[in-house]
């Protein structure tokens, strides 16, 4: 057992430690890409569908294709595709990110949106029923994933996403940067006694809430679901500038808050977030870049990276140590990672 594991505790743990290298054989996918990529200048409109994890990665994706294309981009729940349908055309690209590539809510969703429109699969299990049931396909190479909660398929997912719209802009400084993301990565599993320190301070809170702007917001929800699956502590994503728009009520010194503040645009109005959960007596864990003095004596705890990573490439590694903190908060509690309860890999019932 221990060996199939690689010498890890749990599959889940293997699987946070793997994500360099699939990182980098996902980046060796980029010239297949290209060849997919051939004639989708024609499309005004592009709509992601996808569940869970695979739902945060789209998140990111809408972010990308309005930043560096100009494509107007939704982003919708398979669940909820079927009433979005009426606006469907032979001018929008759906694109549906699956890991399984069979789970029911979003190959239903694969169905009504072939009729319409041209449709993109991002899967990472090769043969599965969406590779065959869509026009185009584009493989994650995160190899087999155990754990029920994703890890490194999310991480490829948002490879293979920064790969399509760097391919469909020409964009060779971003290919460029993303060859330095797994260095990146490296850094926070570098970090992992501290994070294990971090996990022991707040294993016994009962809610948490996540926030971040703009490309940190799909990271702030990918954090509170990681939480949710596997502590059944209740972690709650949200757009940092929304706070005030209720949330707020709820945070006193029992609810820590997880912020997630890259160097960049979102930066100053995040931290100015932090100060008003702060004066309602919250703890403060920051995931941000350990050069910024700032961040560090404005929160209680931080996540740090040492070296520089744009704001646009930053939900790549900053997601590796909010995995590492509900993995060693999972095992603080307890629970096994691996297996929670309620909730199964694939999900093939609607
Ligand atoms: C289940 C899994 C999640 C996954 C989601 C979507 O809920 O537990 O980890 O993100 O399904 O799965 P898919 O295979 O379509 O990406």
């Amino acid at each position: 057992d221990m060996a199939e594991k690689g010498g890890f505790k749990h599959f889940m743990l293997k699987e946070i430690h793997e994500q360099p290298d699939v990182v980098k054989n996902t980046l060796m996918e980029f010239s297949e890409i290209e060849k997919v990529v051939g004639k989708f200048s024609k499309f005004k409109r592009i709509c992601f569908v996808a569940c869970g994890t695979s739902f945060h990665a789209s998140l990111v994706g809408k972010y990308l294709f309005e930043t560096l294309l100009g494509i107007p981009t939704d982003v919708l729940l398979s669940s909820e595709f079927l009433f979005s349908e009426g606006a469907l055309d032979k001018d929008t690209l759906v694109i549906l990110i699956t890991q399984s590539g069979e789970t029911a809510d979003t190959l239903k969703a694969l169905k009504i949106a072939n009729k319409k429109s041209e449709t993109l699969a991002i899967v990472n299990v090769l043969g599965s029923t969406a590779t065959r049931e869509a026009d185009h396909v584009i493989y994650t190479r995160a190899g087999p994933e155990i754990g029920v909660a994703a890890t490194k398929t999310y991480v490829c997912q948002l490879v293979s996403i920064y790969m399509l719209v760097s391919a469909m802009s020409g964009n060779d400084k971003l290919l460029a940067e993303l060859q330095k993301v797994p260095d990146h990565m490296k850094q926070a599993l570098e970090n992992e006694d501290h994070i294990i320190e971090i996990a022991k301070k707040y294993k016994d809170a009962n809610d948490f809430f996540f926030i971040g702007r703009g490309f940190s917001y799909p990271t702030a929800l990918e954090g509170a679901l990681k939480l949710k699956e596997i502590t059944y502590i209740h972690g709650e994503g949200y757009a940092a500038g929304e706070l005030k728009h209720g949330p707020l009520a709820l945070i006193d010194d029992n609810v820590p808050v997880l912020a997630v503040v890259p160097p960049g645009e979102s930066h100053d109005k995040t931290l100015s977030n932090i100060e008003e959960v702060k004066a309602r007596g919250a703890k403060v864990i920051a995931v941000g870049s350990s050069k910024d003095e700032v961040l560090k004596s404005e929160s209680h705890d931080i996540m740090g990276f040492d070296g520089d990573i744009s704001e646009m490439l930053s939900p790549i590694p900053y997601v590796v140590p909010l995995q590492l903190l509900s993995y060693y908060i999972s095992v603080e509690r307890g629970i096994d990672p691996d297996k929670p309860k309620n909730l199964a890999k694939c999900v093939t019932v609607e």
